[in-house]
């Protein structure tokens, strides 16, 4: 049986996953937003490259009928506002919660059984958005920033090294911001970690790089953030529960007290199969990198008490 996928806001990140979604024939797409005409122009736009592409997935695009993502077996939500220069992503918490939320409400009633791949920003916050307008358990409520932040770790190492971004391994751990947690020690070269092949100045500068890698785009973009690399990295963890795939990849998990982190989302090495989050997997820490984790967990449960008094 053919896959659904539902894919929440129409916009940069919503329609490049879109596409990806289709031409890699994962299954049939829908396209949601609130947004008159845009995402049935989209949907009707993808159908038409189809035949060039080559693949036979349907895609469909409505506004604001969530009946139309009935059954979905996954729900990537990128819907709420970019950050454009001078922003953080923590500027965009208002505004995106209300909007997480509501999307996440509305999915839970037309497809009970879905598993949530959030995109939105502040990632980590609208996890906890997400997961409780939809009353999921912890295990189908997962964010896309790991994947997205070892990518962009990757492409830096192969950038530096000349070599190619598929012998790249790299883990990046803690919240989707400034704080995050790339961890050298854990990111290899065909398996050789970079400390044997980079000079530790070198690893600063890399790391650096990646921690602001999401600003460095919006500096060059100005209207927005960044979408190819966003969408390849939600893409590639829907592959990995509609395959069952088992994949050892850093997402935004619930923790209940791995990591001695509780009652909060963040990134952690997770296994993706076709339940979702099938374990959150614990990896030795420095003392040095167990800090800089409990640094940036602070930060996301900042946001999250946050979250409670904007409720009221
Ligand atoms: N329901 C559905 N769609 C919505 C809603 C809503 N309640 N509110 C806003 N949207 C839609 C907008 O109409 C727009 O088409 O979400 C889309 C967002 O698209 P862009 O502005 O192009 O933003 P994008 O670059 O795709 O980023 C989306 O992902 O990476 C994060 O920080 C980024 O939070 C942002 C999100």
């Amino acid at each position: 049986m053919k896959h659904k996928i539902a894919v929440v806001g129409a916009g940069n990140v919503g329609a490049t996953a879109a596409m990806r979604l289709a031409e890699k024939e994962l299954g049939d797409v829908v396209i949601i937003d609130i947004l008159e005409g845009v995402p049935a122009g989209k949907a009707l736009d993808l159908t038409e490259a189809a035949p060039i592409e080559k693949h036979d997935a349907k895609i469909t695009g409505v506004t604001g009928d969530y009946s139309a993502a009935a059954d979905a077996d996954i729900v990537i939500i990128t819907a709420g506002i970019a950050r454009k220069p001078g922003m953080s992503r923590d500027d965009l918490l208002a505004t995106n919660m209300g909007i997480v939320s509501g999307v996440a409400k509305s999915i839970a009633e037309v497809a009970p059984e879905s598993i949530l791949i959030i995109v939105s920003n502040p990632l980590d916050a609208m996890c906890h958005a997400a997961f409780e307008a939809s009353g999921f358990p912890k295990n189908r409520v997962i964010g896309m920033a790991g994947v997205l932040d070892s990518a962009r770790f990757r492409a830096f190492i192969a950038m530096e090294l000349n070599v190619s971004v598929e012998n790249t391994h790299a883990f990046v751990l803690g919240g989707h911001g400034d704080t995050m947690v790339p961890l050298p020690r854990y990111s290899t070269v065909a398996g050789i970690p970079i400390t044997e092949l980079l000079s530790p100045a070198k690893i600063e500068a890399i790391v650096q790089r990646t921690r602001n890698g999401g600003a460095e785009i919006v500096g060059l973009l100005k209207t927005g953030s960044a979408y190819y690399a966003p969408a390849s990295a939600a893409v590639e963890m829907a592959e990995a529960i509609l395959k069952d795939k088992h994949k050892v990849l850093p997402c935004a998990a619930y923790l209940e007290g791995e990591y001695g982190i509780k009652d909060l989302f963040i990134g952690v090495p997770t296994k993706l199969g076709a339940a979702g989050i099938e374990e959150i997997i614990e990896i030795n820490l420095t003392g040095a990198e167990a800090e800089a984790l409990q640094h940036s967990a602070d930060a996301v449960r900042a946001l999250v008490q946050d979250m409670a008094r904007l409720k009221g």
